[in-house]
């Protein structure tokens, strides 16, 4: 397949991807879906966050209480809202809901919102947050569902070397999401495993984004090639805000 910005996507990188971050890649025209966050949602994930932020990782600086607002105001700096993945971590249903509730107020054009089951940082594992999310089905189900309930077009961020392809499809198939975003990293390699990435665009219905390494043509091309749908780039844009554009320029 043939590379075109609308394959391409900006992934999440707290503290890093804000309203202006993504709104500059945007409006390259090289890019086809941005995402800003992640923001942590609910009294458990800010603690983590404020703790991340005192260990000196990068963290977006959220109130409780606040989160709407705060996430209404950066995706207001977004010229294309249906375009914009708004990556948010939470740890329970109850706070999804007045989340979801607030926010859908607060907004008129709704973003695509993905919840983060990725994060692996120690202070939001222990608060069944990020990757435990895959290990609480129940949980993420009811989530995912709240969001949808409120009819945002929804993505799950998982790392893929955490769930078996086959079995957790079938429940993401279940669940009917919009987006599987997998980050299919090989431990202690660098580069992507698509033999990973390709179990994935077998077993779901879902549209699927690959991740991890993503670093010139050949390698995004290589995602596209096991079945997905879209690639996503993290570190790379961040080194490179033309980044994309360097991608997608000769086709
Ligand atoms: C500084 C930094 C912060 C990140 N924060 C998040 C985050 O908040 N949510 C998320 O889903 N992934 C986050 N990620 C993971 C990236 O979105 C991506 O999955 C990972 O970096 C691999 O993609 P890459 O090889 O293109 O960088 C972060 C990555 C980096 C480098």
């Amino acid at each position: 397949m043939n590379l075109s910005s609308s394959h391409a996507v900006l992934a999440a990188m707290a503290g890093i991807t804000n309203g202006n971050f993504a709104a500059q890649i945007f409006e390259s025209g090289c890019v086809g879906k941005v995402t800003i966050g992640g923001y942590s949602i609910g009294k458990e994930m800010i603690n983590a966050a404020v703790e991340l932020t005192l260990r000196g990782r990068n963290e977006f600086p959220i109130q409780l209480g606040e989160e709407a607002n705060f996430i209404a105001q950066e995706l207001d700096k977004l010229p294309s809202k249906s375009n914009t993945i708004v990556n948010v971590r939470l740890n329970n249903p109850e706070e999804t809901l007045s989340f979801a509730r607030e926010f859908s107020e607060r907004i008129s054009v709704i973003p695509i919102i993905e919840v983060n089951a990725h994060c692996r940082q120690q202070e939001i594992l222990e608060k069944g947050g990020g990757q435990n999310l895959t290990q609480r089905p129940e949980t993420l189900s009811r989530i995912l569902s709240i969001f949808k309930s409120k009819d945002f077009p929804t993505s799950l961020k998982i790392r893929g070397n955490t769930v078996d392809p086959r079995s957790f499809s079938k429940l993401v198939n279940d669940w009917g999401i919009d987006y599987l975003h997998i980050d299919s990293y090989r431990n202690g390699i660098e580069g992507t495993d698509l033999t990973l990435l390709t179990s994935f665009t077998n077993f779901n219905q879902s549209e699927v984004i690959g991740n991890n390494s993503v670093v010139d043509q050949r390698s995004a091309k290589a995602i596209l090639d096991t079945g997905a749908s879209y690639f996503s780039v993290a570190r790379a844009a961040r080194k490179n805000h033309d980044f994309f554009c360097s991608l997608v320029k000769d086709f």
